[in-house]
């Protein structure tokens, strides 16, 4: 069972120092909710967004939502292969019961994730802890976690995906932010960072290829 972390994650509600700035007020009356209650999402708070740390990694539930998908839709994921966490920027981790399918619209979720990060409810589809990266690889066993990032060393994807395959309890985390790298934090805490390409792409694409070829080694492996 391959272990996938979408890391790091631009997942998060409206932090309080800027619930007050003009463009999250509007939309969140827009929306009838409450600031404190809507996901940060850097295509309608950008400009409260620039006074906040690390502003460049955060807000795009859009892109992790993608990446969420890309797994999910899988057969890998389908045929329970494959267990998905998103970790978030801010240390929340959202464990996906093994086969469940999130929404496919985007709106729907949104909703989702800003109902789960609000209320917590543990509907046995989703459950939510808090947690850095280190904890959750102990907390998961996995042996061995491999980062994948561009500042890692080149390895094949095919090559990755026969070690996956001969390992027992493997984790692989994907950057689930827009731009920049892993935490200091959350490099130490794996056994190896990896580079796939030589070119950056985007979170989304990496997943679905490591998944495309995971499923490939697995087949050669039972054949
Ligand atoms: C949009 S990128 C983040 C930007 C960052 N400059 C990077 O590529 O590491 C999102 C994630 O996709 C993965 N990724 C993108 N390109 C990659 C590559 N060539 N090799 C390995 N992982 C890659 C990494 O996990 C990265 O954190």
């Amino acid at each position: 069972m391959l272990n996938l972390i979408i890391a790091e994650a631009a997942l998060e509600l409206v932090p309080s120092e800027i619930s007050r700035h003009a463009s999250v007020r509007n939309d969140a009356s827009r929306r009838e909710l409450d600031p404190s209650r809507i996901l940060l999402d850097r295509s309608i708070h950008h400009a409260a967004m620039l006074k906040l740390r690390d502003d460049y990694k955060r807000g795009r539930p859009d892109l992790v939502h993608l990446t969420l998908l890309s797994v999910t839709s899988t057969p890998l994921y389908q045929t329970g292969r494959v267990k998905v966490f998103i970790h978030t920027c801010d240390d929340v981790v959202l464990e996906f019961r093994e086969g469940t399918r999130p929404p496919k619209s985007y709106f729907r979720f949104r909703d989702l994730m800003q109902q789960t990060l609000v209320e917590r409810p543990d509907s046995g589809l989703i459950t939510l802890f808090e947690a850095t990266v280190p904890r959750l690889l102990k907390r998961i066993g996995s042996d061995p976690a491999i980062g994948l990032s561009v500042q890692g060393k080149p390895i094949s994807l095919e090559d990755l995906a026969a070690r996956l395959e001969g390992a027992e309890n493997p984790a692989v985390l994907v950057g689930g932010f827009p731009k920049g790298h892993f935490t200091p934090q959350t490099t130490e805490a794996l056994d190896e960072l990896a580079r796939i390409d030589a070119n950056p792409m985007d979170a989304h694409v990496v997943a679905a290829r490591l998944v495309y070829e995971v499923e490939k080694a697995h087949g050669k492996s039972s054949s």
